[in-house]
């Protein structure tokens, strides 16, 4: 037998008692007359100590023999510190040790197997077994599984079936890009990765299965960010019967499960926003609604004076920065030149300082006077001390430039709590985006999502007007989930598909399943997916996906450990008709 207990139980009261522990050597203090060593398994740590007075000197000499991350056996009593350390639940005891055994040697450790660790990334990923020993990966990956399985359980418990979905399936145009992969049997034909099982879970709907979901690895080439992996995994759902209102809140049932069991946080009812609202109240689609800064548009009360900024502005923005007028003029002159860099893209940052005694000290006052500033002001809904930030230009850019802008005074002032949890709804996407360079409409969602009944007529007319029954979710600004209501019937279906600028024999041949699934008694369905990696690692308190996934993708989309993807050599290549010169 390995061990009789792990390294994160003992206390005081196993005094006294013979105990066998295994684990990993985290540190040695090495005293001449008297070694402890901490061992360390995944519950924790346990101080070892080795003292001449009291062990055999062969012992004394063997555990100098150790470094660390040796894996090693310890049998001992179980006494108590001399002096104890009240940080660790074992910080009472230490074992006084009879017997040790070397079950590993260990080469030094390319970084330190502490919580702050001094390894970069690429190391860290390089050897991310060494890193998932440290307690934050760790316990990201423990947080993980409690999350998944408390998904089961709820979702089980509502009556919903786990189904699998096949990995190796077709390629299809929309969405991002697909992984493809050869096939052998057929050569020059290619199976391609799911990004989603969205089709799939749209046939268990015809297959009656009625409620399913799934925890799915999907697929996506597609550009990195600290919320993307090339892989990831959702929580993947859908019903049969029911409308949106049956879904929001199922799933907003499910969600508030998750924040409270997780955090202790109680989230209440989640809030309602339509995405135009979103769009001009935060310039964006999935608002951080835990602060406010809410824009407020000054175009009434900005273009009347002899201000040619303003006056050749399509909008004119403004955000109260609360308690922002304690900004210096150096500070201010910092977060202009922030806003002027190209990833934001302002041309210039207008200011207003709202005084305590109610009066406005303005960067414009040579064209506005203070009863102008008062309904910006009041616009904003500034109070006195906070400072009004204006952007203006074009609509769509200066919306997206002010809430980088508002983002980032959020992050400047520490508004963005890790501890805070506030979800939201976003409804009513539109239908459809026009692409200028394809010179054609995209699915906003996926081509499978309905328009809204009362829109249906809008579709032949305005198609770019139509609202589709697709709803996101989402927590603290980020996107955690998405669906929608799906189209049902095989006539609308492929009036989606002409829409999307397919022929008819495209449709046919790449979505042809799905609409003949649709004359066999397609029942009324919806669904959504989350995100799960972005899920736990909101509620994990971080934004960085790639902290509660064991083995991740760096931001090139390698795998630098096991150094994927690689090349394949020319048997291989021929095998799979692969021809590449
Ligand atoms: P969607 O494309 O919105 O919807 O994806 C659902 C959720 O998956 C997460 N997500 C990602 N997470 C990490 N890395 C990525 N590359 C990545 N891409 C997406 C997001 C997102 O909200 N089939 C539809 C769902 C439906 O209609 O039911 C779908 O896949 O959190």
């Amino acid at each position: 037998m390995y061990r009789t207990h792990h390294c994160g139980e003992l206390n005081a009261n196993y005094i006294g008692e013979t105990i066998t522990l295994s684990g990993w050597v985290q540190k040695i203090r090495d005293k001449g007359s008297v070694v402890w060593v901490d061992l360390r398994d995944r519950y924790g740590i346990t101080q070892l100590i080795f003292d001449e007075a009291r062990s055999n000197q062969n012992l004394i000499d063997k555990s100098k023999t150790l470094g660390r991350e040796f894996v090693v056996q310890a049998t001992g009593t179980v006494i108590e510190r001399s002096s104890k350390n009240p940080n660790i639940p074992t910080g009472d005891i230490e074992l006084l040790v009879t017997d040790l055994i070397c079950l590993n040697a260990s080469k030094t450790p390319p970084f330190t197997i502490e919580d702050e660790t001094d390894g970069g990334d690429t190391l860290r990923m390089q050897y991310r077994y060494l890193d998932i020993r440290r307690n934050p990966i760790r316990n990201n990956l423990i947080f993980r599984h409690r999350i998944a399985q408390l998904v089961r359980n709820y979702l089980s418990e509502h009556d919903f079936i786990e189904v699998e979905t096949p990995v190796l399936i077709k390629s299809t145009p929309e969405g991002a890009r697909d992984f493809v992969v050869p096939s052998r049997m057929n050569p020059g034909q290619f199976y391609a990765l799911p990004q989603s099982p969205q089709t799939f879970k749209q046939l268990l709907m015809v297959g009656g299965m009625d409620r399913y979901f799934q925890i799915v690895k999907c697929f996506r080439d597609e550009d990195l960010r600290a919320d993307r992996q090339p892989e990831f995994t959702q929580i993947d759902c859908e019903m049969a019967f029911v409308e949106q209102e049956d879904i929001l809140l199922t799933f907003e049932g499910l969600t508030r499960h998750l924040i409270t069991s997780t955090t202790g946080n109680d989230p209440g009812k989640f809030p309602r926003m339509t995405f135009s609202e979103a769009m001009k109240r935060y310039g964006n689609d999935k608002p951080d609604i835990r602060f406010g800064m809410a824009f407020g548009e000054l175009n009434k009360f900005s273009k009347h004076k002899e201000f040619q900024v303003f006056n050749n502005s399509e909008l004119v923005v403004g955000i109260a920065v609360p308690k922002g007028n304690e900004l210096t003029r150096k500070n201010i002159d910092q977060l202009t030149d922030w806003v002027k860099r190209p990833q934001v893209g302002a041309l210039g940052m207008v200011y207003v300082r709202c005084l305590e005694d109610g009066t406005f000290k303005s960067s414009v006052d040579k064209f506005f006077d203070q009863t102008d500033l008062a309904h910006w002001a009041e616009i904003t809904v500034a109070n006195a001390g906070d400072l009004i930030l204006v952007l203006s230009g074009e609509s769509d850019k200066v919306r997206s430039q002010m809430s980088a802008l508002r983002m980032e005074m959020a992050e400047r002032l520490g508004l963005r709590d890790p501890k805070v949890f506030a979800p939201l709804w976003v409804v009513d996407f539109p239908l459809l985006e026009w692409d200028d360079e394809s010179r054609r409409f995209h699915a906003m969602h996926h081509p499978f999502t309905s328009p809204k009944p009362e829109h249906m007529d809008l579709l032949k007319s305005d198609p770019g007007a139509v609202n589709a029954n697709a709803y996101d979710l989402v927590l603290n600004g980020n996107e955690i989930g998405g669906g929608s209501i799906r189209i049902h019937d095989k006539a609308t279906q492929s009036q989606m598909f002409d829409l999307l600028g397919f022929s008819q024999e495209e449709a046919e041949a790449q979505f042809g399943f799905l609409m003949n699934a649709f004359e066999f008694g397609a029942p009324p369905h919806g669904g959504i997916a989350f995100g799960l990696d972005r899920l736990v690692a909101i509620l994990g308190g971080q934004e960085t996906i790639r902290e509660f996934i064991a083995f991740p993708k760096n931001n090139n989309g390698r795998d630098i450990m096991i150094d994927a993807p690689s090349p394949i050599d020319q048997n291989q290549l021929n095998e799979l008709s692969l021809n590449l010169k």
